[in-house]
């Protein structure tokens, strides 16, 4: 640790959710000073810069996820832990039920779905939550119903996946709880499974479509449908849901912007970009080191993790202009696109749906919501969580047009 670094700077342990509570200075920080930061704690190492993350991700001889990409978790049989072609055949697999035309369905449920949701908020007088009423219930909803779960399960099964994703931190956090959720969570697929079998898997739903999809003779086996089964909660809803919510924070903070989009509403697409930028729902996604790679004068040995910071990458002054600014007008064609799906190979798979969730959000309340204020001595809620970031309540007004 270099002489120079400021004392709260120092010994950081990044698996410690306070340690990315408003982060943004100790991002800049090593951003600007110490761009490869090793975590004695965890033993990982840390990357800040877009430049070092691209550089990362896409040298996949080097740096695999099979080793696990979570910080000392070891790798599951879902897609995200894979490499090469393993990897290719579980994401060709997975990918059938993520076509344009099921895209396509998925917009029409969506936007039915949106629809229903502002009705009620503008139906309730006085103070709605927008991340309960909105940002959780549209997500859910949509998993929900890709997968065909039973209406009564439709509240544990978002229990349980929120509580499971705590886990994600570090072993620390594979708490009894994340553990028993994970449990109940297993019980459920195999219920699901079971049903798919004896009706003959004649379904329409994403897990009967995963259960029959088949390239060159290959199928996705049993624990592979089950890791998927679960990364498509994890990794849809509770990202989803910071990025529609953490979006109509900054927008509810900047009337000005928020008029812009409904007075023009091709804006929303780019808007929908400085959101995802801005929000960043997800904190890390951590790589393995397959042989010694010196970097910014140090080694990451083979063997050892690096943890790749999106929402510090997002904030990279070589990349964004102003970046500590929200600004629905920025031009990511001058700056960089920016990297909360990830890059290369494991780029998120679930990118174009997130993007439309975020966008009819936008498109239904800039609409027929005139304001969105925040009531008097009440506050916004923050997650805090070394995996994830976003909003746990958000209590608003709206005023409708
Ligand atoms: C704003 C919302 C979302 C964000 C910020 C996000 C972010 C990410 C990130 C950072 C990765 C890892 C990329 C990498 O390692 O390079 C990822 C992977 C993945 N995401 Fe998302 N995600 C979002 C929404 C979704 C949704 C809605 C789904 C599905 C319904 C989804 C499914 C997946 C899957 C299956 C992977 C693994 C892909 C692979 O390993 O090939 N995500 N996501």
């Amino acid at each position: 640790m270099g002489s120079k670094c400021p004392a709260k700077f120092q010994n950081l342990d990044f698996c410690a959710p306070s340690t990315h509570d408003n982060p943004y200075e100790m991002y800049d920080y090593f951003l600007e000073h110490e761009p490869l930061y090793f975590d004695e704690k965890n033993e990982v190492w840390e990357v800040f810069r877009y430049d070092d993350i691209v550089r990362i991700e896409r040298d996949t001889e080097t740096f695999i996820n099979g080793e696990g990409c979570r910080p000392n978790i070891p790798a599951d049989p879902g897609m995200i832990y894979q490499d090469g072609e393993q990897h290719n055949k579980q994401r060709a697999l997975v990918s059938s039920g993520f076509t344009p035309r099921q895209m396509r369905k998925m917009e029409d449920r969506a936007r039915e779905i949106v629809t229903e949701l502002v009705d009620n908020m503008l139906a309730t007088s006085g103070e709605v939550d927008i991340v309960a009423d909105l940002a959780t219930a549209l997500p859910m909803r949509l998993i929900a119903d890709m997968l065909d779960i039973p209406q009564e399960k439709r509240s544990a099964v978002q229990s349980w996946m929120n509580t499971a994703i705590q886990g994600g931190q570090g072993p620390d956090y594979v708490t009894d709880e994340v553990n028993d959720a994970f449990s109940a969570f297993v019980m459920h697929h195999e219920e699901m499974h079971a049903a798919r079998l004896e009706a003959g898997c004649t379904g329409s739903d994403i897990l009967t479509i995963w259960m029959n999809a088949e390239i060159n003779g290959e199928k996705l086996d049993e624990s592979e449908l089950l890791f998927e089964h679960i990364l498509l909660n994890t990794g849809g809803a509770e990202t989803t849901r910071n990025a529609i919510a953490g979006g109509l924070e900054q927008l509810s903070n900047d009337p000005k912007q928020y008029d812009a989009l409904y007075e023009n509403p091709d804006l929303i697409p780019n808007a929908v970009e400085e959101i995802i930028r801005w929000v960043c729902p997800f904190i890390n996604m951590y790589r393995t080191a397959t042989r010694d790679y010196e970097l910014h004068g140090k080694v990451i040995k083979a063997g050892q993790q690096v943890g790749l910071t999106y929402p510090a990458a997002n904030r990279d002054p070589r990349h964004f202009s102003d970046p500590h600014t929200f600004n629905i007008f920025r031009d990511f064609s001058k700056d960089s696109k920016h990297l909360s799906f990830g890059l290369g190979p494991h780029f998120c798979l679930g990118a174009s749906l997130a993007r439309l969730e975020v966008r009819l959000s936008l498109e239904e309340m800039t609409r027929r919501v005139k304001s969105i204020r925040i009531p008097e001595g009440k506050e916004v809620e923050y997650i805090s969580s070394s995996f994830t970031r976003g909003l746990t309540k958000f209590p608003a007004i709206l005023e409708s047009r």
